[in-house]
């Protein structure tokens, strides 16, 4: 994470009063990346709340805590040992970026994101990465229950099948084996789970600024979020 100092007034605001760019979409929707070079652009904070799930998913697997248990995924959630370091995440101390892309891992992270014990626990650790001079998060959820004051709320999406060749690529780029049609239908599958379970299910935001990048190359995206971050603030 990076950024400015923050102003005497700013300081004297609080984190609450940060500004926050809310950048939510489906699995591979390439919103990790983007959230990332726009928090890197403006000298911002950037959080990757799906990061979270995905490691209390880890701990739970680990610890074989069953996926519906609620009481004990939510004691889990409330105690995570999650830091960190740059771009790493650490599980205890230990470094677990890699391992928490693994396409069980995900699925069980989509999993326990319906359980909502599991929600409240990582919403209020999300709000506290909310700083000066601003965060960049990205999410499921970020511009509709987590950050709902967010000055900038975008939904980034793509086909599924432009998903699945992101994702396929990335996994056997990391040295992971995969197949295109299993991604898909693991893709469709996190799609409708993410999409209807009750608990903030993935939407567009009222006021959403909606960018399909099927079509479009992450510049281009990332100008796009970047020029209506301007637009708004002058
Ligand atoms: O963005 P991702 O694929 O790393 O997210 C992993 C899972 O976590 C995803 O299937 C849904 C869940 N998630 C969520 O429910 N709310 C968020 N803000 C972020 C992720």
């Amino acid at each position: 994470m990076s950024g400015s100092a923050a102003s005497g007034q700013e300081q004297a605001n609080g984190p609450a009063a940060a500004p926050v760019i809310a950048i939510d979409g489906p699995t591979a929707s390439g919103k990790g990346e983007i959230a990332r070079r726009v928090a890197e652009r403006l000298g911002w904070h950037y959080l990757d709340s799906g990061a979270l799930y995905r490691v209390t998913a880890l701990a739970a697997l680990r610890a074989g805590i069953a996926l519906d248990d609620e009481a004990a995924l939510a004691a889990l959630a409330r105690e995570l040992p999650v830091t960190f370091e740059g771009a790493r995440i650490m599980l205890g101390g230990q470094d677990v970026s890699d391992e928490i892309r693994r396409q069980e891992v995900g699925s069980a992270a989509s999993r326990i994101a319906t359980v909502g014990a599991v929600r409240t626990a990582l919403g209020a650790l999300q709000r506290g990465f909310r700083r000066w001079p601003g965060l960049v998060a990205d999410g499921r959820d970020m511009a509709t229950v987590v950050f709902p004051d967010a000055g900038l709320k975008v939904f980034l999406t793509a086909s599924v099948e432009c998903r699945a060749q992101r994702r396929y690529k990335q996994l056997i780029e990391k040295g992971f084996s995969a197949t295109l049609p299993a991604l898909l239908q693991e893709l469709c599958e996190r799609d409708a789970r993410d999409s209807n379970r009750s608990l903030a299910p993935l939407r567009s935001a009222q006021g959403a600024l909606v960018v399909d990048s099927t079509q479009m190359t992450i510049e281009e995206v990332l100008a796009s979020i970047v020029q209506e971050h301007h637009r708004r603030n002058g």
